[in-house]
């Protein structure tokens, strides 16, 4: 579909696949059925087409299709009140916003403008998004796309799991630490518990503000609520985006009462954050995830699969419940068409060896099963 017929600008490299629609874990193009463990990176919690999505989205749309934040919604307050109760019990207060980028770009916004310092400390390998401060402190964004003439914050990238070089440099004059738990872009890179675990009383000591990135690792996907609650870590703001409406845009950034006791009218906005749609949806989605009891359904199947290797082209595993880096004996583009030809879609990432595994939070044995059938097929 790239070429000289569309009028899309042309910067993203399409798979040879057009799916036209989707039902639970299936997309299909015509007649073809492609098992889809990618999930739209990680969006399509519930699959497509779920009954308790579309009931919601249908009874909110007929309700009310959009108010802004001029007036306050019954359908916002519930969905604020459900997202806290999902995470950890200090985190809750929460701003809506629309993207990952855009939650992110206001968590740094506020721990600058909050400790009153500029320089934020990310680690090496991780993504933010691709606003000025969220790029800002995306490993390599700098280089290759980021575009501006400057960046609005002072960065300092430190190596995975080098916890020596964290005590260095995490100091007096540091705002905030940014950092996914899980690198998702990066191949699905779960970080040490100790590693992440020294950041956080390094910020305790110095009054920096700890960011949990949770857009991609959030909302069950890594067998609890949030990746952050399985290193025993209490981070000051989280960011969460990508399931959080199971594939109707919209974010989140939750933090506690310290954080949100300094904000005044006006201090932070946005038009579309906080609509009903989107709220109808966490809502449900958070729903969903509950009464499935989805978080214990992917901690068990996210292990089903981590056990069965290695396997065919792959040769170890990275990562947390549903979202796993499967490390390849070959190029990781290679093993991928060689799924799609069998279909099944997986992910790519930034590591040219691994390949991601995203897929909706309620996949059943039966796809996994399916799955490793067609991996044992392929030459390692
Ligand atoms: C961890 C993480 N943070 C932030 C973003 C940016 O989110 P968005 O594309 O919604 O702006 C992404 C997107 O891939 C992500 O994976």
């Amino acid at each position: 579909m790239n070429g000289s017929n569309t009028h899309l600008v042309d910067v993203y490299p399409y798979l040879p696949f057009t799916p036209d629609r989707g039902e639970g874990p299936w997309l299909f193009s015509g007649e073809r059925r492609v098992l889809d463990l990618y999930g739209g990176h990680a969006v399509a919690a519930l699959g497509y087409g779920h009954p308790d999505v579309m009931r919601a989205l249908e009874e909110q749309a007929r309700k009310l299709f959009f108010a802004s934040n001029v007036v306050a919604l019954d359908v916002r307050e519930r969905a604020a009140r459900r997202l806290a109760g999902f995470a950890q019990p200090h985190l809750d207060r929460v701003f809506f916003a629309n993207s990952g980028a855009e939650a992110n770009e206001n968590a740094l916004r506020l721990a600058c403008r909050l400790t009153g310092r500029r320089r934020v400390i990310a680690i090496e390998h991780g993504f933010h998004g691709r606003t000025a401060a969220a790029a800002a402190v995306t490993w390599g964004a700098l280089d290759k796309w980021y575009g501006f003439p400057r960046t609005p914050l002072e960065v300092d990238f430190i190596p995975r799991n080098d916890s020596s070089v964290a005590i260095e440099l995490i100091d007096g004059e540091t705002a905030a630490v940014i950092l996914e738990p899980v690198q998702g872009q990066a191949g699905a890179f779960d970080l040490d518990a100790d590693f992440v675990r020294t950041i956080a009383e390094a910020c305790g000591r110095h009054g920096a503000l700890l960011i949990a990135d949770e857009v991609q690792s959030g909302m069950g996907r890594c067998g609890a609520p949030f990746a952050i609650d399985l290193y025993g870590v209490k981070p000051d703001m989280l960011t969460v985006a990508k399931s959080l409406a199971a594939g109707f845009p919209t974010s989140a950034l939750l933090m506690g009462a310290e954080v949100a006791r300094e904000l005044r009218h006006g201090d932070l906005g946005t038009t579309f954050g906080g609509g009903p749609l989107a709220c109808a949806l966490i809502e449900t989605v958070i729903d969903v995830i509950e009464r499935d009891g989805l978080i214990d359904s992917v901690y068990a199947l996210g292990g089903a699969l981590r056990a069965a290797m290695p396997l065919g082209p792959v040769t170890g595993v990275q990562g947390r419940g549903f979202l796993l880096g499967l490390r390849c004996s070959r190029p990781a583009r290679q093993v991928l068409s060689e799924l799609l030809e069998r279909d099944i879609l997986v992910g790519a990432s930034a590591d040219p060896n691994v390949i991601r595994l995203l897929p909706p939070l309620n996949l059943e044995r039966q796809h996994v099963d399916h799955f490793l059938a067609v991996l044992s097929t392929m030459q390692a």
